[in-house]
């Protein structure tokens, strides 16, 4: 830990030799183990705060300025605390990597009275689907209120993280994410109902499985556009079952049985949404309880039952993703495998037998390199905790 500590300040002193005191916190990325689309929807998730992280150096100036830069981007940014506010930083933050610190510091409503130097240092891939703009912007939050010494429940601080992203960078993602972010504890999943915002860990016993993520490379255009269209087809899908009698709030209050009736109502779309988000919603129940009778085999088989019905149903998959789920499930050790996150591109999410580590990193590699001409970035994450400051 200390020398990541020592290479985060020195960068931070790099940009900014001024800086007197400055503060270190360390916010992870995740990764979801299973029930993928369904927290716009009420249903239960099972993410996990991963080792990688985004590391965030603060320190005040006297200058009445914000400033953000970054190991990871050449470009930095400059808000005057007086112009904090003003649609036209607004605007211009927008398309840039600083827009998620520079919204959780105006969404965070604190009065700022003097300025800051942000560094933002990342292990944690960018486009891969682990999540760095949730990372860096709850890490944001959590460092703004621990220096000014304000307490919040991290309820509110995901609800607010997630804020950021729909209203500064136009995404209307879930809160799966931040939650998971924030409250993330070493060796445990957790299991997080969406819909009462209520969460309980689920041991992850890591002496036999592993997380590993294989990332396709591709990033798909289609990614944000493509996760807003089926958030509205979701919502459509919601409203033609209300009002068709169905006494529900969120699409994930439907269960299993009610598939039937549901096909005679929706149009073919909007039910193969809706098939995808009531089946995985119970997938990840069942999931939570074999991985703890310790029945892995089973729990393995849902997560490529969760990759089947997100590319068929959900249709966010790409071919290529496909494939690196079938290569997945030739390998030995290999419990069960599948799409990770928004889709459209990203990574795969591998549950690998602990002694198998090593040759399914290897076989997965070549299996890839022949078809793609590439060798593909392996993740193997181990399941840490959340935020947290670090010195
Ligand atoms: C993205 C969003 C999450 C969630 C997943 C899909 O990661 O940020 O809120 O919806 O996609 O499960």
């Amino acid at each position: 830990m200390s020398s990541i500590i020592d290479t985060v300040i020195a960068h931070h002193r790099e940009y900014f030799p001024r800086s007197a005191d400055c503060a270190l916190f360390a916010s992870p990325g995740r990764i979801n183990i299973i029930g993928e689309h369904i927290d716009y929807n009420g249903g239960n998730v099972l993410p996990a705060a991963i080792d990688k992280h985004i590391y965030i150096c603060i320190s005040r100036n006297n200058d009445g300025i914000i400033r953000f830069v970054s190991a990871n981007h050449k470009e930095t940014g400059e808000v005057a605390i007086n112009n904090l506010h003003s649609p036209q930083t607004k605007a211009h933050a927008a398309h840039a990597w600083w827009v998620y610190p520079y919204g959780a510091c105006v969404l965070s409503n604190i009065e700022f009275d003097c300025g800051l130097d942000f560094s933002f240092y990342s292990t944690l891939p960018v486009g891969a689907g682990m999540s760095s703009s949730a990372s860096i912007t709850v890490g944001t939050l959590y460092a703004l209120y621990s220096l000014n010494n304000i307490i919040i429940k991290s309820k509110d601080l995901a609800l607010q993280a997630q804020k950021v992203e729909w209203d500064f960078a136009g995404v209307k993602c879930g809160i799966m994410d931040q939650m998971a972010i924030i409250n993330g504890k070493k060796d445990n999943a957790i299991m997080l109902n969406t819909k009462t915002m209520e969460f309980s860990y689920v041991p992850v016993d890591t002496s036999a499985v592993r997380f590993i993520l294989v990332n396709s490379g591709v990033k798909h255009s289609l990614r944000e556009s493509g996760y807003n269209d089926r958030r509205r087809e979701c919502d459509r899908a919601l409203l033609l079952l209300k009002e068709a009698g169905f006494a529900i709030n969120e699409l994930c209050d439907c269960s299993v049985d009610d598939l039937i009736q549901i096909q005679n109502i929706l149009p073919q779309t909007e039910y193969k949404r809706t098939y995808h988000v009531i089946t995985e919603n119970n997938r990840v129940l069942q999931f939570a309880r074999e991985i703890q009778q310790y029945n892995l085999t089973k729990a393995g088989e849902l997560l490529y039952k969760s990759h089947q019905s997100l590319s068929v149903y959900y249709e966010v998959s790409i071919p290529l993703i496909d494939e690196m789920v079938e290569w997945a499930s030739d390998i030995d050790g290999v419990y069960g495998s599948r799409l990770m996150g928004g889709g459209f591109g990203g990574c795969t999410i591998n549950m690998v037998a602990l002694y198998a580590v090593e040759h399914f990193t290897r076989t997965i590699a070549q299996k890839f390199k022949k078809k793609e001409n590439r060798t593909p970035e392996i993740y193997e994450c181990s399941i840490e905790d959340g935020t947290r400051r670090i010195e």
